[in-house]
């Protein structure tokens, strides 16, 4: 702290508590009389406080008890408000002597040399360099004068500092937000004390002196804080500041406020709107390239709509699929069961992306869909193992029942396809363009053309008919995170294909080929003719409708434009979409 600052606190101090005031100053005077030219010895006798003797000697000043060996060059007799005007320079010891209010007795002329004894420009560790003893009592009861009430502001808590061994003590802090601090030795009633920092009184020394920073004082023990640590950190602060050392502290923070109030917000969900930004669905139709949601606010609509597969109600699906014919209940086996294979087949291939991820915002938004796409497996097995009764007892003795009755289009798209890509992925993770291979065969083509399809359609028609109202509504919340999914491939794809546009022709050419293909998984077992047929009570022209479409609209966003509906699906398509009523 600089002297003019130490002048004013000492006088603030002396104003209230002169006996605080002076005993402050005697504790510096190690360091305040090194300045004094010795040798000189002297006695100093301030009412109320304890004599002390200091020797001079070689530019360093020892303080002792009065009285000791030999006498002194001189004694000084004062009160506690003159030594403080001696000690800030206020008043020159000539004029204090004159006035009466110095007595001094012995040879005066040596007490003349006291003008270059200073309290003020004295650091507490000047204190403890000059082999003096710091006093907790006057540090911690000078501190209501040292820290600004304004800096208290927000801050209402009552701290415990327990200095242990001799010379300790427990002393109470109260800051009141915006009232000066107070001090006390017993606690405070009325006010939980909600936290204690416990140091010995030789650490004390060393921690107050500068020479041991708070945290190395806890890291190695010489400090213990039980309760709340935060408290005690903002007082150091305060207690830093009140000695000038807090400056660059106080500038990063400043600096960290402005960026903290820049990033607010930053994982909000702010223009993420009500859907799920997949341009292929009817109410997000008008999502065009510019409106497409990005990867963190994609994120944000993760964190809002998680849900739990546990919290979902089957009671009325179990007693419905106990009370369905065999026949019908094997028609709805093949039907999820395709779904089931198909979502654990999704988590176990999407994790080679993650590592192949461009960006850490496309890491982050892939995590959180490999964690959907294994609650997606889960709700599948859950309805699997409680409701359908399937035999194994485990996952993938589950999974391998139903697996045996897949047919040969969906292992194509499933083996061939997508976990074939995974594997090329994973063997080369840096390749950029196998990436948007990937998300083109993964996110547009099993997501948004078959998966998303496949869903909206089953779900309307069980809900048309309130079948398994349970099974639906984790449906729905299925194809809601499915929405999500799709919407984040068409805006990687968009932004790849926006940095190289050589990524297009990659797009282009993998949905094509493989929707080409994979149109023919939406046929169940019982049909002879891929072209026409009906499945959960829609035509085959509706189903290749609604999955032609979707992938038109979204393909569009990207700049691409399919072939015709002759060409890419296996039969006719019908407009407009089907709407079954509910
Ligand atoms: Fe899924
Ligand atoms: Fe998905």
């Amino acid at each position: 702290m600089d002297a003019d600052r130490q002048a004013a606190a000492l006088e603030r101090i002396a104003a209230h508590e002169p006996e605080l005031a002076a005993r402050l100053i005697l504790m510096t005077l190690p360091a305040a009389a090194g300045h004094i030219r010795g040798p000189l010895s002297f006695d100093i006798d301030v009412d109320r406080l304890e004599p002390r003797r200091v020797a001079i000697l070689d530019g360093r000043a020892r303080v002792e008890e009065a009285g000791g060996r030999g006498g002194a060059d001189f004694r000084l007799h004062t009160d506690p408000r003159t030594l403080v005007d001696l000690a800030t320079g206020h008043s020159g010891p000539v004029r204090l002597i004159l006035r009466g209010r110095l007595r001094i007795r012995g040879k005066r002329r040596h007490a003349l040399r006291l003008r270059r004894m200073s309290a003020t420009g004295v650091a507490l560790g000047d204190i403890v360099g000059a082999g003096g003893t710091l006093d907790p009592d006057v540090l911690f009861r000078i501190l209501p004068y040292l820290v600004e009430p304004e800096w208290t502001r927000g801050h209402d808590f009552t701290v415990r500092y327990q200095v242990t061994g001799h010379g300790g003590g427990d002393w109470y802090i109260q800051a009141r937000d915006g009232e000066r601090l107070a001090v006390t030795h017993q606690p405070p009633q009325d006010r939980e004390v909600v936290g204690t920092a416990r140091v010995s009184f030789e650490a004390y020394q060393r921690m107050a002196a500068g020479e041991v920073t708070p945290i190395r004082a806890m890291q190695s023990q010489l400090t213990t804080i039980e309760g709340q640590i935060h408290p005690i950190t903002v007082l150091g602060r305060w207690i830093d500041r009140s000695q000038g050392g807090d400056e660059a502290e106080l500038r990063r923070e400043e600096a960290q406020r402005r960026l903290q109030a820049w990033r607010a917000g930053l994982y909000a969900a702010d223009g993420a709107g009500q859907g799920q930004g997949d341009p292929g669905h009817e109410r997000e139709a008008a999502r065009d390239g510019r409106a497409l949601l990005d990867y963190r606010q994609l994120y944000a609509l993760w964190e809002r709509e998680n849900w739990k597969v546990q919290e979902i109600d089957f009671a009325v699906d179990r007693e419905q699929w106990v009370t369905t014919p065999r026949e019908a209940q094997e028609s709805t086996i093949w039907t999820l069961g395709s779904f089931f294979v198909g979502e654990e087949r999704v988590t176990a291939d999407l994790a080679p992306f993650l590592p192949a991820a461009p960006s850490g915002e496309i890491e982050l938004f892939l995590a959180t869909q490999l964690v959907d796409e294994a609650r997606h497996a889960a709700f599948f097995d859950r309805f699997g193992a409680e409701v359908m009764c399937l035999s194994a007892d485990d996952i993938r003795g589950r999974m391998s029942e139903v697996e045996q009755i897949l047919l040969p289009p969906w292992r194509e798209v499933f083996d061939d396809g997508l976990r074939d890509v995974a594997r090329r992925i994973k063997a080369r993770p840096d390749d950029l363009g196998l990436f948007v291979e990937g998300i083109a065969t993964y996110h547009l083509v099993i997501e948004g053309f078959l998966a998303v399809t496949g869903q909206t359609l089953i779900r309307e028609y069980m809900l048309e008919h309130s079948l398994y109202p349970g099974f639906c509504e984790g449906f729905g919340l299925v194809e809601r995170d499915e929405h999500r999914h799709v919407a984040f491939g068409v805006r990687f794809l968009r932004d790849a294909i926006a940095e190289d546009a050589r990524h297009r022709h990659t797009v282009e050419r993998v949905v094509t080929d493989l929707a080409r293909r994979a149109a023919y998984v939406f046929a169940p077992p019982y049909v002879q003719d891929p072209s026409d047929y009906v499945s959960y009570g829609y035509s085959s022209r509706q189903i290749y409708g609604l999955a032609y479409r979707t992938l038109k609209r979204r393909m569009r966003v990207l700049g691409i434009e399919i072939p015709p509906a002759e060409e890419l699906m296996p039969g006719p398509i019908e407009e407009p979409t089907p709407q079954p009523a509910r």
